[in-house]
């Protein structure tokens, strides 16, 4: 744990009075589609001590319980955690105040790390895999899901305007930070990322593209049972061009 480290930024932009569960009405597919790649990744391994690092309110932990013995909800936002005390009632599902960049864990605790719909808010995030890392034992796995820039919308639009895709991360924010010190939202570059990984002591196992069908039309045209069908028949072909908008990326410390 860095105890002569000051945390850097402090991710607090969940605590302004924004009701993250109410992001998942309507997010039927989104959600299945996450599901099935954390499943799909996991299948056949089972785990002693896992953590889901910027956690939230607990929207997978009850998924990756089903695959160790412990899990630890590890989330920065006292609101979150608020909300996850209802989410997970009954659960052995421990919940603990922490940020990506200093982990209360100790050296080699834990066997899985999932960290989902967090790297949006990390633009250099070498800090943070340098802690995953640390508290991952030797052979440990980690889950990691990026929101990728070179989608194939992007990529598109790049080669029309004849630009190149940029290897750094890119700002989406769509308003105006309220406050200086707001979190940040960005999207990364998939390779990048996994250099990064890589310098961490993490190493690329697998990878597969998720929400490649995350567009309105197509969820207003279609069953969401097709939806999901059409997803889970395409994340693993789909992630050899990066195609989708959220890439989940499997590790392992050697
Ligand atoms: C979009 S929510 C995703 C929550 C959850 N992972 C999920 O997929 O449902 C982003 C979460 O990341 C947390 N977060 C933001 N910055 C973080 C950081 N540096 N370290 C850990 N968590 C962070 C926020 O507090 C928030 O709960």
């Amino acid at each position: 744990m860095n105890d002569d480290k000051p945390s850097k930024k402090v991710a607090n932009q969940y605590e302004r009075g924004y009701d993250y569960t109410k992001y998942w009405d309507n997010r039927d597919y989104e959600n299945a589609a996450e599901h099935i790649a954390i499943r799909r990744l996991l299948k056949g391994k089972h785990f002693s001590a896992a953590a889901d690092i910027g956690g939230g309110f607990g929207r997978l932990c009850i998924l990756l319980r089903t695959f160790s013995d412990k899990v630890t909800l590890a989330e920065p936002a006292a609101t979150q955690l608020e909300a996850a005390k209802e989410v997970l009632q009954g659960t052995d599902i421990a919940q603990v105040q922490m940020q990506a960049d200093d982990l209360k864990f100790a050296d080699g605790e834990l066997d899985l790390v999932t960290m989902v719909r967090v790297m949006h808010h990390i633009p250099e995030p070498s800090a943070e895999f340098a802690e995953i890392s640390r508290v991952l034992a030797p052979g440990g796995t980690a889950i990691i899901e990026v929101a990728n820039y070179g989608h194939y919308k992007n990529r598109r639009r790049h080669r029309k305007e004849g630009t190149p895709m940029p290897t750094e991360p890119v700002s989406i924010r769509t308003v105006k930070a309220d406050e200086p010190d707001a979190i940040a939202f960005v999207n990364h570059n998939i390779d990048t990322v996994v250099g990064q990984l890589e310098a961490a002591g993490l190493r690329l196992e697998s990878k597969l593209s998720v929400s490649n069908l995350r567009s309105q039309k197509l969820k207003r045209a279609l069953p969401k049972s097709a939806m999901i069908a059409a997803e889970r028949a395409t994340q693993r072909y789909l992630a050899k061009s990066n195609f989708g908008p959220s890439i989940f990326l499997k590790l392992r410390k050697p």
